[in-house]
């Protein structure tokens, strides 16, 4: 597969509930179907790899309740979408932390896991219990536990070896687009956006769809990016493979 990886910090959740006078939990209820519609939509946009950050190592400082609702809305997207998401051909992985994932959320989610595995279309990675630092030092740990196994030397651990161990050969992200109006990475995929293209929406992620990520793809096809060198690869140049 050799279209984008595009990655998206969701937010603006709670922000559109409140402009809609609603509990903040109806505003991720809002962001299921941003996702559902995006998920659509990307093949079409040149998309082959769409990480989606859904929840951060850090938003577990959130209050239980809304914890729950996150978890339980996972739970339910996985057992709605399996069927259609097989379908279309969207193979589903889960990247971050497993161990503290509510236990029916996860089972739904592993399940979704295998039974989308022959996907070719899309590969639709969620970030859950994500953190970018968590994950490199996970990353590292493992290359650590090798050494120390001596199946690896310590002049082995490059760069390239890391970034292999970290990604299972995931091609780095092209563009990481992030909505309402904030702009940071808040903990997401640190290593992988080496050099990657942002793009900041204003669109609270509740209204987002795929017409705002094809916006965000024509702002990214006319980035020059270079890579260190002296040659110049336009944003779209690599749709072409
Ligand atoms: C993004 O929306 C969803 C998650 C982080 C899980 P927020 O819940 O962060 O929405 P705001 O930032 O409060 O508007
Ligand atoms: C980042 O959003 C995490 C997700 C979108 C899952 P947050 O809303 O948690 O980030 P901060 O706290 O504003 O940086
Ligand atoms: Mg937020």
């Amino acid at each position: 597969m050799s279209g984008l990886h595009v990655g998206i910090i969701m937010d603006g959740n709670g922000r559109w509930a409140r402009q809609h006078g609603l509990p903040r939990w109806r505003g991720h209820v809002g962001g299921v179907d941003a996702v559902r519609d995006v998920v659509r939509g990307a093949p079409d946009l040149g998309i082959t790899t769409l990480t989606l950050y859904a929840f951060s190592t850090d938003n577990w400082k959130r209050p239980p309740t809304e914890v729950g609702r996150l978890f339980w809305l996972l739970r339910e997207y996985c057992q709605r979408e399996r069927n259609e998401l097989i379908e279309n051909g969207v193979r589903v992985t889960a990247i971050g932390r497993r161990d503290r994932i509510p236990r029916s959320a996860l089972a739904q989610l592993e399940r979704t896991e295998w039974e989308t595995a022959g996907g070719r279309r899309l590969h639709l990675r969620l970030a859950i219990d994500y953190g970018a630092r968590w994950a490199i030092a996970h990353a590292a740990h493992e290359l650590a536990k090798q050494v120390a196994e001596q199946r690896l030397v310590p002049d082995d651990v490059t760069p390239d070896r890391l970034h292999e161990q970290l990604t299972g050969g995931v091609p780095d992200p092209d563009l990481i687009v992030r909505t309402a109006a904030e702009q940071r990475l808040s903990d997401f995929l640190l290593w992988e956006a080496a050099y990657a293209e942002f793009h900041f929406s204003s669109t609270l992620w509740p209204d987002f769809r795929r017409a705002d990520l094809a916006l965000a793809l024509s702002d990214f096809a006319r980035r020059e990016r270079r890579f260190g060198s002296l040659d110049t690869v336009r944003g779209a140049g690599r749709l072409a493979g």
